[in-house]
């Protein structure tokens, strides 16, 4: 009988390793291509490894084995990589990062879970077609999951492009008044992939910026963004605003001068928390801005029902996930009830027509057609529309940026304080609950 091993001085074939290793032959030959291990060809122009490679072949499987990818691999195999301290502290990051989304896909399936044991009660069924139990069961979790990827973390690279083009066209709507003190303490939540940070620190220089995002994939992005634009003093954090802030750590309450925040509160479950930890993170006297979209204010020419129920499908998306793509117009009563002073809220309006049509490129396009072009496929598996009607929708709102077309959308800044200068001073959301 024999084991199929090959004698060890002999040079091995590409189905020894196979066997040997448990990789296939089209795997190892993928391998072979991004620099992991190469074989040595024989005078026939087969693949024959040597001991030396089949040792670094099972030294490349157990950096794999450790989660490293191929490219990691063959550099760190190659000694190439010139800091591979750094690469493994990064892997570990990365590792955090996994186990964080992990366990908050676990909690978004136990709350799934839990509705399910405890049904609403529901009127009497008479429709014939209404999927079965588990299958209603499977489709409550895949549009979970389909809402809690699009909206909390796994921004792809689409809508990175999307949020860059977003801030590129609204510098000024967006920063206009948000201007800073050198040496002032900032911080930014919600930074994302860095998009407003850039402009926060070019037009506030020397300031001393913190910037903070749930997703550790977005802040990569924001980190290498500032630092390849120069700018080399700022703090990344990683933090939940959902969670109050600790005496411990970066984010200790009343440590800044002034909170910026973008585009952020249109996606919590609970802005008015959020506003309320925000608050928290302010010394007396300090400052916040709040930017935010609503998409109620869209209305453009040609008018079209199909392109407002491709807008609707977003709001109702962004709802179903627990956000809400009308925030705008609840900023005021928000931040008033969150205890801030000296609410101002300035609605600022972009009006595109044939004469901008850079702004109907870089926002009409670029930034809301873009965006709603993104819950397609969401809007569709969710039944919210055929994907007919759907494209109807998108075919109409690009018509609106032809030459005789036009296209509205409201944002809405605001400005507070947290100040008890005069003391006994009360909001009116105070003034209101004192009368009642
Ligand atoms: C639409 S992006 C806006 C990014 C950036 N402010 C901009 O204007 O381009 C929203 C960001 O808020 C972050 N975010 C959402 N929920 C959060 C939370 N609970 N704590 C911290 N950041 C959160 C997301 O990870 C995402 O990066």
């Amino acid at each position: 009988m024999t084991t199929g091993r090959p004698h060890p001085l002999d040079a091995w074939t590409i189905g020894d390793l196979s066997r040997t290793s448990g990789l296939t032959h089209r795997v190892l030959r993928h391998w072979e291509k991004v620099g992991v291990i190469t074989a040595e060809r024989g005078s026939t122009g087969h693949r024959r490894y040597l001991p030396l490679q089949a040792t670094r072949l099972y030294r490349a499987l157990a950096l794999r084995r450790a989660g490293l990818g191929l490219t990691q691999v063959a550099a760190l195999l190659d000694e190439q990589d010139p800091d591979p301290v750094a690469t493994l502290r990064s892997h570990v990051a990365t590792i955090d990062a996994d186990l964080r989304r992990r366990s908050q896909v676990r909690d978004r399936l136990v709350a799934v879970l839990q509705d399910l044991d405890h049904p609403r009660e529901e009127p009497p069924d008479d429709h014939d077609d209404d999927p079965a139990p588990a299958d209603r069961t499977l489709m409550r979790v895949i549009e979970t999951m389909m809402m809690f990827e699009q909206y909390v973390h796994g921004y792809d690279g689409a809508e990175h492009a999307r949020l860059q083009d977003q801030a590129d066209t609204l510098v000024d709507l967006v920063h206009h008044g948000a201007s800073y003190e050198a040496g002032a303490r900032v911080v930014e939540v919600g930074c994302g992939v860095g998009a407003q940070t850039l402009t926060l620190l070019e037009r506030n220089p020397g300031i001393d910026l913190t910037a903070v995002d749930l997703s550790d994939t977005s802040l990569a992005a924001a980190r290498s963004r500032v630092r390849a634009a120069g700018h080399h003093g700022v703090r990344f954090v990683q933090a939940d605003l959902m969670e109050a802030p600790t005496h411990t750590g970066d984010l200790r309450p009343g440590t800044f001068d002034h909170v910026f925040v973008c585009f952020v509160l249109e996606h919590l479950v609970d802005p008015a928390t959020a506003l309320r930890h925000l608050r928290c993170l302010l010394r007396p006297g300090g400052t916040i801005t709040v930017v935010e979209g609503d998409h109620g204010s869209a209305y453009f020419h040609p008018d079209s029902r199909a392109a407002r129920e491709a807008v609707d499908c977003q709001v109702q998306l962004q709802r179903l996930a627990g956000g809400d793509a009308l925030v705008g117009r609840r900023l005021y009563p928000l931040l008033d009830a969150a205890g801030f002073r000296r609410v101002e809220i300035t609605p600022r309006q972009v009006y595109v027509d044939g004469s901008r049509p850079q702004l109907a490129e870089g926002f009409t396009t670029r930034t809301f057609i873009a965006m709603i072009e993104g819950v397609r496929q969401q809007a569709v598996a969710a039944g919210l529309l055929t994907p007919e009607r759907f494209d109807e929708g998108l075919r109409d709102l690009r018509r609106t940026t032809e030459a005789d077309g036009v296209f509205c959308y409201t944002f809405f800044a605001a400005t507070a304080t947290v100040a008890h200068t005069h003391p006994g001073e009360t909001t009116p959301h105070e003034r209101r609950g004192r009368a009642g």
